[in-house]
């Protein structure tokens, strides 16, 4: 009886949420809980808040690059090829590049007439 119930009001509800906002967070770091976040939390911790990591976006290759940045300039340990590999799955994952922040150009065609133009003949 109690469960039926309760599926009865859960159910809906997880209609409701899009797919995605689940996902659930680590109280101290701010890191979405999936796998390999605890290798994110115990490398990308030490020299600075967790927000400069949660705070950013970007695809695999430009958190690859803010990591080969730090490990040149700012004292970041190597690591090895799985544990590397781990921590940019992770990255691109659950902070990859935000979509929309930039459209598209529109098409010449979806362009207003130029005034300006100055027709050569
Ligand atoms: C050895 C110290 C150290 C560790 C460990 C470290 N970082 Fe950094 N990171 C820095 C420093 C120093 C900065 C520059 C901070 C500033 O500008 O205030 C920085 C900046 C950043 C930035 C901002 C870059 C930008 O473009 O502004 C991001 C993102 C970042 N780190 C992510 C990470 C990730 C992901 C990890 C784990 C793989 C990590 N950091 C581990 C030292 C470290």
């Amino acid at each position: 009886m109690f469960t039926r119930s309760l599926r009865r009001l859960l159910l809906p509800l997880a209609l409701l949420v899009p797919l995605g906002a689940w996902a659930e967070t680590d109280p101290d770091t701010g890191f979405v809980i999936a796998p390999g976040w605890e290798t994110v939390k115990n490398n990308c911790t030490a020299c600075h808040s967790s927000k400069l990591v949660t705070q950013n976006a970007g695809s695999r290759n430009r958190w690859q690059y803010v990591i080969r940045w730090m490990q040149e300039t700012q004292g970041l340990w190597q690591f090895p090829a799985e544990t590397e590999k781990t921590i940019l799955d992770y990255l691109t994952e659950h902070y990859g590049p935000k979509e929309g922040a930039r459209r598209p150009p529109l098409p010449p065609s979806m362009m207003p007439k130029n005034p300006y133009k100055q027709s050569s003949g």
